[in-house]
């Protein structure tokens, strides 16, 4: 899938890209459904880090952006109802990803036993099934409807606040 409009490629990049690192973190979890991990292995210490460094910097990064700035884009261009839709999405993704992030804290501080590998193991599963599909509906849904609204002024605005002014 490619956009010709570059927020919405960033975008589709930035889905695909949290995709495949929610697809490591399902695979950890699966490959560990009847032991507990140690957090000192290096695959589970750097799946670990990348998600403490994602989810509250680029996944939040890319929420707020579709919040402040594309759902009201849809809105004043007449469709109200997407964006009140995959809002109401990220505020069920964002405690779940909160919640992950301060369990990682505690295991890296701690180590994991078998109460914590439990509450990663839900927690990851949570994030993955409602991001995943999240993201997918967006490349779907939303991605198409904006490159085909989208002027061309506008798209240079937001490309430049959203890439090139980080
Ligand atoms: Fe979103
Ligand atoms: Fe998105």
């Amino acid at each position: 899938m490619n956009f010709d409009n570059r927020v919405c490629q960033k975008l589709h990049e930035e889905h695909a890209a949290v995709i495949a690192l929610l697809e490591r973190l399902t695979q950890t979890i699966a490959r560990h459904r009847n032991d507990v991990p140690d957090a000192k292995d290096p695959m589970v210490t750097k799946l670990m880090s990348d998600l403490a460094a994602e989810l509250p910097g680029e996944v939040e990064r890319h929420f707020a952006f579709e919040e402040a700035e594309l759902f009201p884009y849809l809105s004043e261009a007449g469709n109200h109802g997407i964006g009140a839709h995959l809002t109401h999405e990220h505020s069920i993704i964002r405690p779940i990803g909160v919640a992950l992030v301060k369990l990682i804290g505690d295991v890296r501080a701690q180590g994991f036993d078998a109460a914590r590998w439990t509450e990663f193991r839900r927690l990851g599963q949570q994030l993955n099934d409602s991001l995943v599909p999240h993201a997918q509906k967006e490349d779907m849904a939303l991605l198409p409807m904006l490159e085909d609204n989208m002027d061309a002024e506008s798209e240079a605005r937001l490309y430049q606040e959203y890439v090139e002014n980080v």
